[in-house]
């Protein structure tokens, strides 16, 4: 199979003025719900690629990724100026690991993100798989303004649907609001306000926690959970807690 396939953009959703998701349609094998592929385009006669995770799920031929114009970045400029129609160069095949597979069994399973990085919960979400090995599912969105709580119908239908089993708990950081936690997640993890708005607890012997997005994030709130007595999750050594980060600390 060659390095790139040719996608067609179907539309550009449009959630804040930096803020959207894209939608494609591509032949692309088989992925996992989680994983991430590579998008790419064409820029100044180079090709510019960048890793994006899947918001869709495996069974939805609509291939979706969201994803927030970065102020300089070269990639993401030129994704938001996109039409229907027009070609999207992207990865054959699924990659990364952050992927039920890799998370062990526990009663209830946390996931939490910051901005984009609702996507891999959501596709994860569609999946059979997650109903079924998880008693109680706490998904959990932190954002800085309420604008960016994105997919909120999308979020709506599996509350609907999954009324027992799963819970949204919004964080929004610098806006008032009468609905969200305004605080970062790891100071409401150490506080409780997080295990008290769930009204479960959050710790080693019942839970299993993915966590993904800004790094700051996912570096602070994996050391909450180490200072509980969690531990990352590895293959030969299994833990607690399975991150995927989508930028470098600088
Ligand atoms: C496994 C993986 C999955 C990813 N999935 C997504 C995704 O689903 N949606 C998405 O928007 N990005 C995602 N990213 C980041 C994405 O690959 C790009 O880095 C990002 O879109 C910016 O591209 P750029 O070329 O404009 O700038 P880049 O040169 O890639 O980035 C410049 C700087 O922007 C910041 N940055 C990068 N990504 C983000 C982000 N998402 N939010 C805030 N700041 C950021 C960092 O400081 C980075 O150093 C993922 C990254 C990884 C490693
Ligand atoms: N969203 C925008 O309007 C905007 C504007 C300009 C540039 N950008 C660019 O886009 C990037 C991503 O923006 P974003 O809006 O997706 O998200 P973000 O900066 O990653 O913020 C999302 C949420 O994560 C929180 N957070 C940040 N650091 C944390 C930490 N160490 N521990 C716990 N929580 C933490 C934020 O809280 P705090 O609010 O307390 O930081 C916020 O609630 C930025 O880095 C920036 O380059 C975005």
């Amino acid at each position: 199979m060659s390095k790139w396939v040719e996608g067609k953009v179907v539309r550009l959703r449009h959630w804040t003025d930096k803020l959207y998701s894209l939608q494609l349609k591509a032949d692309i094998a088989p992925f996992t719900a989680g994983q991430f592929t590579r998008l790419a385009l064409d820029i100044d006669g180079e090709r510019v690629a960048r890793p994006y995770s899947f918001v869709n799920g495996p069974d939805n031929s609509l291939l979706e990724f969201c994803f927030v114009i970065v102020p300089d970045g070269p990639l993401t400029h030129h994704l938001v100026a996109l039409d229907a129609g027009d070609p999207v160069f992207i990865a054959p095949r699924g990659a990364g690991f952050f992927v039920l597979d890799e998370v062990p069994e526990a009663n209830t399973l946390w996931m939490l993100s910051t901005g984009t990085a609702i996507g891999p919960f959501l596709s994860i979400l569609t999946t059979d798989e997650v109903w079924q090995r998880f008693r109680k599912i706490v998904l959990v969105h932190a954002v800085r303004t309420r604008q960016e709580l994105t997919y909120g119908e999308e979020i709506k239908a599996l509350l609907a649907a999954h009324r027992e089993q799963l819970q949204m708990i919004p964080f929004v950081s610098r806006e008032d609001t009468d609905f969200a936690i305004k605080d970062r997640v790891p100071l409401a993890i150490d506080n409780g306000e997080l295990e008290a708005r769930a009204g479960i607890s959050l710790s080693g012997d019942t839970a299993q926690v993915m966590i993904c997005g800004n790094p700051a994030m996912v570096r602070d709130t994996s050391a909450v959970l180490e200072a509980r007595g969690m531990k990352k999750n590895k293959r030969r050594d299994p833990g607690q807690i399975t991150v995927e980060q989508y930028w470098k600390e600088n």
